[in-house]
Parts: structure tokens; C-alpha cells; sequence
């Protein structure tokens, strides 16, 4: 096997690498799902297209094939490589602002993660989503309101964040729930509670994803963030985190998800200054808003 670029200069040559593309697009023309049948195509036009383009060695192609191999193999019930891998590509994040398509005035979407998990403890309007875990008290508040203007009552809003240290509940050793929880917004759609001032944390980076980021001399770092998912009857869900300005690693977020209109003010008070529900803070805190616009379901 050569590891030198092949130059694809002739005529013959050329017409013998979009031939082999060629064959292989047919050999998907009766693929009896159409959507099946188109993604497929594409994907072999854009990979062939790739590796004429790059002219990929055969070493390359073997390195890639173990690379790949190797986030399968990283990939278990706790831990998806893959999507790390498409995250810090950027592929998450562009698949996202394809699906959720700009509508008037409505919350901007970006990525999940892999911390999210079902049946979070229910909190009431001004309860904390802390359960324990360490950080500075961050009061969140505002109110969800549809693209009409209209407030949104009932909407369910699932938050969920990293603790001081960096770390979500579910990479602790044992099995606490903290640093998240669900809130329901009141008869005026508004909501409140206390949470923690977000930190900057590192995504898994001792794997394949990892390699990937250190080989081309990228951070694994987020910016800080607190994530939301917000649902309500008849409006789109709306899956996104607010950012904390002036923070670090917003305008290199390893996954690409920070975007202008979710970087809020979480804005420093002093140790003493009173809480708006009277709740005794030891040191500072800080106070955030966030409205949420919700476009209706079928946009
Ligand atoms: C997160 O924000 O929790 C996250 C997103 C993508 C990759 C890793 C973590
Ligand atoms: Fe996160």
C-alpha cells in the first residue's frame, strides 16, 4: 500500500474515478425508500466527492477505518462516542438549525448533549435545582410566551447543568440527581428558581473524539451554560441553553452551540443584597432572565 498522494492529472483517470461514483449511485437507484434511497446517494456523492478531492491515501483510509472502529468501541450505555464525534464536527449542531427553522421572534435552538435524563425532580415556582450539587446561586427567570405574544401557561421546563467542578450528577460515582429539575410555568407563563451560576466544563475528551480535538489543536471546552427543554401543547419543543456573557469559550465552544441570542447577563450581586424570596445567600449570587418564545407545533 502506498502512503503517497496519487495526482489524478489525466483524462483517463478521471474518467475512471466518476465512473466507479457513478456505479455506485446506481447500484441505490431501486432502493424501494425513496428517502432511503436519496440520502444514500447523497452521501455517496459527497464521500467519493471527498476523497478525490483530499486524494486519500490508502494509509489515510485505513487510519480513518480504525478511528471510527474505535468510537464504536468507546460507544456503551453511558458513553456515545458518535455523537460526541458529530457534535465536535459540528454535524449536531447543523442538523438542528436545519430542523428548527427560524420563525419570527422564537428562542433560538442548539444542542442536547448526552447529560439530559428522564424524570428529573418536579420543583415549584422559586424551588432550587441544586439537590445538593456546589456552586454559586443563580436566580433564573422570565416567562414563555408563544410567537403571538401570548404567555403560555403549564409549559413544562426541564433544566439541567454541570455542578462547580465541572461535573454532571450522571459522572459522579453513585447515582445522586442534582443540578437539575422540572418547573411548570404559572397562569402568566412566567417561571423562577435558583440554580448555579454555569462554569465552563470539558466534553468527555479521553477518547477518539478527544484524540480528534488535541490532533488539530482544538479545546474540549463548552462555554458556560445552563441547558433548557421546554414543551407545551401545540407549540414546537424547544431544546436550547442560555450562556452566561463575558463568560470564557463562547466564541470557541468546542460544539459549536453558543449563538448571540442566548448569551444572557448573569448579572453579580454582592454577599448581603437581599434575594427576590427572601432566601438567606452566604456570599455572592447572581440573577438571570430568559424568556422563551415558542413557535407553534407544525412550523
Ligand atoms: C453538554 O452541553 O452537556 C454537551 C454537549 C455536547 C457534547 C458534550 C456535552
Ligand atoms: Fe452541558
Amino acid at each position: 500500500m502506498s502512503s503517497e498522494p496519487q495526482q489524478a492529472t489525466s483524462q483517463e483517470q478521471l474518467d475512471r474515478e466518476a465512473a466507479l461514483t457513478d456505479e455506485v449511485l446506481a447500484s441505490f437507484s431501486d432502493a424501494p425508500n425513496p428517502r432511503l434511497k436519496e440520502i444514500l446517494q447523497s452521501l455517496t456523492r459527497h464521500i467519493h466527492e471527498f476523497a478525490r478531492e483530499v486524494r486519500l491515501t490508502e494509509d489515510e483510509w485505513t487510519a480513518g477505518m480504525e478511528f471510527l472502529a474505535e468510537v464504536g468501541r468507546r460507544t456503551d450505555e453511558k458513553r456515545q462516542e458518535f455523537i460526541l464525534l458529530s457534535d465536535t464536527l459540528g454535524l449536531s449542531m447543523q442538523t438542528i438549525t436545519i430542523n428548527n427553522q427560524a420563525v419570527g421572534n422564537a428562542t433560538e435552538a442548539t444542542v442536547f448533549g448526552p447529560f439530559f435524563v428522564e424524570g428529573s425532580p418536579e420543583i415549584q415556582q422559586g424551588g432550587d435545582i441544586s439537590f445538593g450539587a456546589v456552586g454559586e446561586p443563580s436566580w433564573v427567570e422570565g416567562y414563555v410566551r408563544g410567537t403571538d405574544g401570548n404567555p403560555i401557561p403549564g409549559a413544562k421546563i426541564e433544566v439541567w447543568e454541570a455542578d462547580d467542578d465541572g461535573m454532571y450528577d450522571v459522572q459522579y460515582d453513585d447515582d445522586r440527581m442534582s443540578a437539575r429539575a422540572h418547573i411548570y410555568s404559572d397562569d402568566e407563563g412566567h417561571y423562577q428558581f435558583w440554580a448555579l451560576t454555569p462554569v465552563p466544563y470539558s466534553i468527555p475528551a479521553d477518547g477518539p473524539a478527544g484524540d480528534m480535538l488535541r490532533n488539530a489543536g482544538r479545546s474540549p471546552m463548552r462555554a458556560p451554560h445552563l441547558h433548557f427543554m421546554v414543551t407545551a401543547d401545540g407549540y414546537r419543543t424547544l431544546v436550547t441553553h442560555i450562556f452566561v456573557a463575558g463568560g470564557d469559550y463562547l466564541d470557541s465552544d468546542t460544539v459549536f452551540g453558543v449563538k448571540d441570542s442566548l448569551v444572557k447577563d448573569f448579572v453579580t450581586q454582592d454577599a448581603g443584597t437581599p434575594t427576590p424570596d427572601g432566601r438567606e445567600v452566604e456570599g455572592t449570587w447572581t440573577k438571570a432572565d430568559f424568556d422563551i418564545i415558542l413557535p407553534p407545533a407544525e412550523s
